[in-house]
């Protein structure tokens, strides 16, 4: 009926839309562990035997042997993790099996397996933002005073340090790892007990299965309990907020490892060559990296628009957050432990970064700030004044420090030599001493800072 594309009949195309075990088997060990405190609560409270609970723990024991060893023979045809599980159970100690899904059903099992998943997700991934923050604060601590330009709409503006610039990137994910903290908290409340949507006439104890799963508390609405995923959209919003920031860092290391900019040189492991240009050197995995950011923000939307229509209670639909959230979730963990190596790795080339720093008149500011503290001109009289020397030096081909005295007299006639020990870039940086400013003896103590902070931290 449905053409070509099928050789068997709708039965086959509604058992292949139908399933999920082939993304959700992944499921396999907090399905598990949900099981063993949904029997162990029930023999607790008399509405199963101890013998059967018994029973069930030595055949889920056995599952889990088979699952690890790749024994375990998964099938389509039972739809998913829980059905799997379930039917294996039931070959291996019989009757007992059935007992397990009393007071239970899959709309309370895969919420509590999905929310315990992306629980150990926010872990994971604070561990690996931790292990990317401690090679950026090392790599500032390197470079405390490694001057490169900084830029404002990509144009050389002030001179800072790559020190400065790696701390940036390690403060921005000391945030993402907030998000997760903070998401992780929000998520860890147990499902378990809503049953299918209104909970179960069985005299159950979900304080008893949250503490046994490491939740917070039960939570205190069935149909919300199985309905709701905002705790996946959340995880995918701090991952989609973490991947942009990657994806920041990854554009800087294309840009700056092009042969235009040559600030950095990333080793040969994290690059590739061209099958017929000789003389390349390929950033592939920041390309990647800034790729998948995409990718994981599109997870993020599809995640949304799946749940965005649907009625209370449990709809087919949210079968397919999974997919989502375990592609967010791997891409993201990849991009982490990609960047880390990067980082770890590249060369930094400071000549090419100072020389780039000293040109395109970046001390121009300091400058300008000296105008106004010697002489007390107004900021934007100084800035004017700036302005024409600036003119003057773009005239001559030259730099601000390439001026005489006398050609810089020639536009204000008050300034004195003295002008010359702001014009440099090593000056320039050394003053920026404010709270948070770019100074070499600033970013020493903020990667120390950090260093310690981390300690402990990350991989
Ligand atoms: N595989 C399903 C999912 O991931 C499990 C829940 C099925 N519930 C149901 N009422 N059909 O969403």
């Amino acid at each position: 009926m449905w053409g070509g594309r099928f050789s068997a009949g709708p039965s086959a195309i509604m058992e292949e839309i139908n399933a999920s075990i082939d993304i959700d088997r992944r499921l396999w060990r907090e399905d598990i562990a949900g099981s063993r405190a949904h029997a162990q609560m029930l023999a607790a409270k008399g509405i199963i035997s101890d013998a059967d609970v018994a029973e069930i723990d030595r055949g889920l024991t056995q599952i889990e042997s088979e699952i690890e060893s790749g024994s375990f023979s998964f099938s389509a045809a039972l739809e998913d993790i829980h059905m799997n599980i379930e039917a294996r159970l039931k070959e291996i100690i019989g009757a007992p099996a059935g007992r397990l899904h009393t007071a239970r059903s899959r709309n309370d099992q895969v919420a509590t397996d999905f929310r315990l998943w992306c629980r150990q997700a926010c872990d994971d991934l604070d561990t690996a933002l931790g292990a990317l923050q401690r090679a950026l604060a090392t790599r500032a601590g390197q470079h405390a005073d490694t001057i490169m330009p900084g830029f404002t709409h990509l144009q050389s503006a002030q001179p800072v340090t790559f020190g400065h610039h790696c701390l940036a990137y390690v403060e921005m994910f000391a945030r993402d790892r907030g998000r997760f903290q903070d998401a992780r908290k929000r998520l860890n409340a147990s499902p378990l007990g809503a049953a299918a949507l209104a909970g179960t006439s069985f005299p159950i104890d979900r304080d008893a299965t949250a503490r046994a799963l490491g939740f917070d508390a039960p939570m205190a609405n069935s149909l919300d309990a199985v309905s709701a995923r905002d705790f996946a959209a959340e995880l995918l919003g701090a991952a989609a907020i973490c991947a942009t920031h990657i994806s920041r860092l990854a554009e800087e290391i294309v840009i700056w490892s092009s042969a235009q900019f040559s600030f950095v040189t990333l080793s040969d492991d994290f690059s590739t060559g061209s099958s017929i240009m000789p003389q390349k050197k390929n950033p592939d995995a920041a390309e990647l990296c800034r790729a998948k950011a995409g990718r994981i923000i599109g997870d993020l939307n599809g995640l949304l628009i799946m749940l965005k229509g649907l009625p209370l209670a449990y709809s087919k639909d949210m079968q397919e957050d999974k997919e989502q959230t375990f592609d967010a979730i791997d891409a993201l963990a990849l991009c982490l432990a990609a960047m880390t190596g990067m980082i770890e790795s590249l060369t930094v080339n400071k000549p090419a970064m100072r020389d780039a720093a000293a040109s395109g008149f970046a001390t121009a500011t300091d400058l300008a700030d000296w105008l106004v503290r010697a002489l007390g001109l107004p900021f934007r009289e100084a800035h004017h004044v700036t302005g024409a020397l600036v003119a003057m030096a773009e005239k001559k081909g030259c730099d601000l420090p390439d001026l005489t005295l006398e050609e810089i007299q020639s536009v204000h006639a008050d300034v004195s030599g003295d002008i010359f020990s702001v014009l440099s870039v090593e000056n320039s940086v050394a003053s920026r001493i404010s709270f948070g400013g770019t100074a070499p003896e600033n970013v020493r103590q903020q990667a120390e800072r950090w260093l310690k902070e981390l300690e402990g931290t990350g991989s």
